[in-house]
């Protein structure tokens, strides 16, 4: 484990515990800046997934032989990792879910369903993500409640003024993104859950893009629900968190039944059990959640402050540097901004400049990021995105650089 030195991060030895970083693409070093989409996983997290598969596998909660109790012990001691590294109060309040697009169906269909009804109105963004978008359309189609839309300005902001406007008596929920994954955009979402408050409506975060990147205090935010996804948090695919506070889970009705989620069936009646078993139907991803508590481990062991630092500094070398290229545009220019860089070149389409850069080792996304009410505010049909990580550097800013001048060159 690498420890910061005076303060800042020893990049190198960081980026050596990152084995696939070391890979040649095209014949040119990797630059990886698809951070967004999904991290990499350095060797400790890897050795984790290793020692559960090689050591400590069984199935969890059900039987009381040694594999059993030690895979279970560790199942809810990754439970308690996350449990602090959000800052949640209680332990229960931390369900393990495959995902954020899974953690927030769980609250569609667990509080949705059962407290939205005909005429009531859902608050959405405009800069969210399909996976918040999309459940939520879903419950308001079959309850025929309305989902309303807070607008977006040219920077990329969400305007608050219209938000609290849509705050009414038939808001049932607001569900918004913490952090926005196509323009980097960090939303004033302490002031937003307070304003919900104050007139009772429970408010949902999309943490995806927030939990890699900045400190997450669920109890000081105060939000209902939080959502995110160990992949992009130098964890394994699969597994992912719903925070929510206890009172909420407690009342909501469960997503998936099956095992481990009952007290006890019989075809007359069956009892739930409580949260989190409740929400945790069927054998969960047992070595991904042990393993996603080795993520958390590593991203403590450098300090999220100083991974947050070491992000902010790429993203304003990047952003001065693309900003300097003639014909590049920067889609998202938020004063408040979190590790993403989306750019459309003039006269190229982003899935050409994306294919370009792969040709010099550089990976970005291009696209709409699965946020196409966020391409149509801005009128184009895609961007291309460079996200960081804390492991990202200067260089490999410099040969993001260098290839749109390439592209440019290309497709004068
Ligand atoms: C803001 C945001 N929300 C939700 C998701 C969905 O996450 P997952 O695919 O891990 O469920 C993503 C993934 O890109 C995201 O960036």
């Amino acid at each position: 484990m690498n420890h910061p030195r005076d303060g800042r991060l020893d990049i190198e030895s960081l980026r050596a515990d990152f084995p696939i970083l070391k890979l040649k693409v095209n014949g040119r070093p990797l630059a990886y800046l698809d951070n967004a989409a999904s991290s990499q996983m350095p060797q400790p997290v890897i050795d984790r997934w290793l020692r559960y598969q090689t050591t400590q596998h069984s199935n969890i909660h059900r039987a009381v032989h040694h594999l059993s109790e030690v895979a279970t012990a560790e199942y809810e001691a990754a439970r308690r990792k996350v449990q602090a590294f959000i800052n949640a109060k209680e332990e229960r309040e931390v369900v393990f879910t495959t995902g954020t697009t899974d953690a927030i169906n769980l609250v569609a269909h667990g509080y949705g369903r059962k407290f939205i009804g005909a005429g009531d109105e859902i608050v959405l963004t405009t800069l969210e993500h399909h996976s918040n978008i999309v459940p939520w359309q879903m419950v308001a189609e079959e309850k025929a409640a309305k989902i309303r839309v807070v607008p977006i300005n040219d920077r990329g902001e969400l305007v608050v003024e219209e938000y609290l406007k849509l705050l009414g008596p038939r808001t049932k929920l607001v569900a918004v993104g913490h952090v926005s994954n196509a323009l980097g955009t960090v939303n004033p979402v302490r002031e937003m859950i307070e304003a919900a408050h104050a007139k009772g409506i429970p408010v949902l975060l999309d943490g995806a893009q927030a939990a890699p990147h900045i400190r997450i205090d669920v109890q000081a935010l105060d939000c209902d629900f939080y959502a995110f996804s160990g992949h992009k948090m130098f964890g394994p695919t699969g597994i992912g968190i719903l925070y929510g506070k206890a009172a909420w889970l407690e009342k909501m009705n469960p997503f998936k039944g099956g095992g481990d989620m009952i007290l006890s069936v019989s075809f007359e009646k069956t009892a739930y059990n409580v949260p989190p078993g409740k929400f945790e139907a069927g054998t969960p991803p047992i070595a991904a959640a042990v393993t996603l508590g080795a993520a958390v481990d590593y991203i403590n062991g450098i300090g999220i402050e100083q991974i947050h630092a070491r992000e902010t500094d790429l993203l304003d070398y990047a952003t001065d540097k693309v900003n300097r290229l003639p014909g590049v545009r920067i889609i998202g220019t938020a004063e408040k901004k979190a590790a993403v860089l989306s750019f459309v070149v003039d006269g190229v389409h982003p899935h050409d400049v994306g294919t370009l850069l792969n040709e010099d080792g550089v990976a970005v996304r291009t696209g709409h990021h699965c946020t196409q009410p966020v391409m149509a505010r801005f009128g184009i049909p895609a961007t291309s995105r460079a996200s960081f990580a804390f492991y990202n550097t200067h260089d490999e800013v410099d040969a993001l650089v260098d290839g749109i001048k390439r592209v440019q060159k290309v497709f004068k």
